[in-house]
């Protein structure tokens, strides 16, 4: 199950040795202080330094870093999609909201039951009974449904106890989305049947709908939210997918969207109809809407063929590098790193006469073709304009690696004079 291993813990319950190793650290404080506020330590207490540590990170909105490129590809679709009647994205982002939420946020206000497993605390770093650190993007729908926003993104780190293997991680980034109606815009497409067909009414829960929902009303909202995310899946992977019937304490009907992944059926997201009562607490009784929440470290994964989710966390260039385009659409697939240590040269030349015929890209082929897989990157660093000598001069960055051993300093020199040497024949540039 996704979202019971990545994106959730509501359905499933495991028992996990809980070490307070935030107690034995700050044994004799009893405050903890983040970001200038403090919090009053109690029984509640199971946040550690580290976990504290990754607050303000915000992986998600690190410039060319796989999770920002798959935020910025997922608000271009929602802005290209969906236009309000003066031709401006429905949909607002909110890709920055802090960390720390209270019991009411994260659970209350979605339903959760008082004795639901995801509250545990072996679930959930508490920095006590009253406030943790979000375990889902869906902790802030209320606040901002009650803020008067009727279409909405939250992109969030997210953070839940969990073992660190390669697709598991305490930490994690979710897409939530909202998207509400009132009458006159669920029926817009066909105003005559305003009059006509009515959102609410007092009946009976069955699978398909909520007590207080009309079966056409319940059946138009699910309709716009499965071709709505089914149209995303699509243009971020362009692979047929399937519904699956589900559970969330804040959705009915609920659903996961599951796609063909090697072969296998994999979920992708859970989403559904949100629960009225969700809607009552938010203040808007008179709408009806649905919300979607996604993963963004297992879209990531399979989008850009990253295989362990550590990956995210890395600072080494020879992975950010990878995800460093100009175009957010690129087809990133993910090389593989290797373990041994880097060793960076520089080449600096002065370009050929006719240098605006110089391009970046026919020195990166000629490194790639001279010196082949013990380079790793290719980057420029300088670039000038000499006005005396009246000449361009560039200098880049060659990092090589080998993937099986470590290479010698004497090894790499001989790589670096044949790529000098090549440049000067073939490029026609001269070795500074
Ligand atoms: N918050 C859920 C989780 O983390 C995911 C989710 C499911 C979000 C259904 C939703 C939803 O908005 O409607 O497991």
């Amino acid at each position: 199950m996704f979202i019971a291993s990545v994106l959730g813990k509501f359905t499933t319950s495991r028992i996990i040795v809980y070490h307070c190793f935030f107690k034995r650290k700050y044994s004799n404080s009893n405050q903890i202080f983040i970001n200038g506020k403090s919090y009053e330590v109690d029984s509640w207490t199971n946040v550690t330094p580290k976990i504290i540590s990754y607050i303000g990170k915000n992986l998600h909105l690190q410039k060319s870093h796989p999770l920002s490129l798959l935020r910025e590809r997922i608000t271009n679709f929602f802005y290209f999609h969906y236009k309000n009647n003066r031709g401006n994205p429905l949909f607002s982002v909110y890709d920055n909201l802090y960390p720390i939420v209270t019991v009411e946020q994260n659970f209350d206000n979605l339903l959760v039951p008082e004795d639901h497993v995801s509250r545990n605390k072996s679930d959930c770093y508490y920095l006590n009974s009253k406030y943790l650190l979000r375990g889902h993007s869906s902790a802030h729908e209320n606040e901002l449904i009650q803020s008067g926003l009727d279409n909405f993104l939250i992109f969030s780190d997210v953070y839940r106890r969990d073992q660190i293997d390669s697709s598991h991680y305490p930490v994690f980034h979710q897409v939530e989305g909202v998207r509400l109606f009132l009458r006159h815009e669920l029926f817009s497409l066909n105003p005559d049947a305003e009059g006509s067909i009515d959102v609410f009414e007092k009946g009976v829960r069955t699978e398909t709908k909520q007590e207080v929902h009309t079966y056409d009303a319940a059946r138009v909202v699910e309709y716009s939210l499965k071709s709505s995310l089914t149209a995303l899946v699509r243009h971020l992977f362009g692979q047929k997918v399937r519904w699956v019937d589900a559970y969330f304490p804040f959705t009915h009907p609920s659903f996961e969207l599951e796609m063909k992944f090697n072969g296998e059926w994999m979920e992708l997201l859970g989403c559904g109809v949100l629960e009225h009562q969700t809607l009552v607490k938010a203040g808007v009784e008179d709408k009806i809407g649905w919300a979607f929440g996604i993963g963004l470290e297992r879209l990531a994964m399979i989008l850009y063929n990253i295989p362990d989710i550590r990956l995210f966390w890395s600072t080494d260039p020879g992975f950010l590098n990878q995800f460093n385009v100009s175009d957010i659409n690129t087809n990133v697939k993910y090389k593989p790193i290797s373990i041994y240590p880097p060793c960076p040269n520089d080449i600096s030349f002065w370009l050929p006469g006719n240098a605006d015929e110089f391009s970046d890209n026919d020195f990166y082929d000629l490194v790639r073709t001279v010196a082949g897989d013990v380079v790793e990157q290719v980057n420029l660093v300088d670039k000038f304009y000499h006005p005396k000598k009246k000449l361009y001069s560039r200098t880049y960055r060659i990092v090589y690696r080998h993937m099986e051993k470590t290479l010698t300093q004497e090894e790499v020199n001989k790589v670096h004079r044949l790529v000098e040497e090549a440049a000067e024949r073939s490029l026609e540039v001269k070795i500074r």
